[in-house]
């Protein structure tokens, strides 16, 4: 039948996906449509204005290849990203709270062993780093593997360089200790804006929004019979905790780098300048099969 409505458009489309044989596309499927419908009936565009939407979303397309993600900028900034952080990790239960992944995580960083400097010779204030990994019983878990990165004290990553500074800086895999700790030196963050000369930043603009993130490290931790940990530590009075462009603060996360004077390091190196230290003991939850 056909002579759809305003109204019964939205049945006759949902009834089309009732033969799909895997029931979650099913599931999905009907609720993207009477969503997106609802939507439609709400803000009722002109037909310019829906093109507008396709050409925005062309573009998202047109600009994300293996080096730039726009669509993963935009799940960011609308809080879809940190949403969907929200249902999968729940907060309470004690384990290290989760934040976005972000575009800059590189597959098979380099291994360095621990107390190595990450920094690549990269300019900016030496920052000692130190921490541990437990399991949800408090008990630590030796041999964890730490992936760390983070940008430059001008708020750039080194793979959005990598033609000036010549390869991978800032960024690195370590195994944690038998005690589960790890420490390491590289040099302190930045805030920075998320790339927005593209589609995601003229919508930002248009929506009165700036793109800055608060300075942070980047952790990604594993171990055995344990929930990958995705988070970062935010640098405590960064004037962006409050209006992060990708929503991804929350207090837990949030440390104070305090600044040392020239001197001996908690790792006994003698350093000839001032120097930061961020410290975080980190807090995996047990994965379904293992708990109990
Ligand atoms: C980041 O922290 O690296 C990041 C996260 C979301 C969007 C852009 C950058
Ligand atoms: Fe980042």
């Amino acid at each position: 039948m056909g002579n759809f409505n305003e109204f019964t458009i939205t049945d006759a489309v949902v009834e089309r996906v009732h033969e799909a044989e895997d029931p979650r596309i099913r599931e999905i499927s009907e609720a993207v449509v009477r969503h997106l419908h609802a939507l439609v009936r709400e803000v009722r565009p002109s037909q310019e204005e829906w093109k507008f939407v396709i050409d925005f979303l062309t573009r998202t397309g047109q600009i994300s290849d293996d080096k730039r993600q726009e669509f993963i900028l935009l799940s960011d900034t609308l809080g879809i990203s940190m949403l969907i952080d929200a249902i999968n990790h729940p907060a309470g239960g004690g384990a290290t709270e989760t934040t976005v992944l972000g575009p800059f995580y590189v597959e098979s960083p380099p291994e360095k062993t621990l107390g190595e400097d990450i920094s690549a010779g990269m300019e900016g204030q030496p920052l000692y780093v130190s921490g541990s990994v437990s399991g949800g019983d408090g008990k630590p878990l030796a041999g964890a593997i730490v992936d760390v990165w983070h940008s430059d004290d001008d708020g750039h990553y080194d793979v959005q360089q990598l033609d000036a500074i010549g390869g991978l800086a800032m960024r690195a895999r370590f195994r944690a200790d038998e005690a589960g700790r790890f420490h390491f030196w590289t040099i302190k963050p930045a805030a920075y804006p998320i790339p927005h000369d593209g589609p995601v930043g003229d919508m930002l603009k248009a929506q009165g929004r700036h793109p800055w993130r608060p300075a942070h490290v980047h952790f990604m931790i594993d171990a055995p019979e344990h929930e990958r940990l995705v988070t970062h530590v935010f640098v405590a009075g960064d004037p962006y905790l409050d209006s992060d462009a990708v929503f991804g603060v929350k207090d837990s996360l949030i440390r104070e780098f305090p600044e040392h004077l020239a001197g001996t390091a908690p790792d006994g190196r003698r350093m000839d300048q001032p120097y930061s230290h961020l410290h975080y003991d980190f807090q995996l939850e047990s994965k379904p099969a293992a708990k109990g």
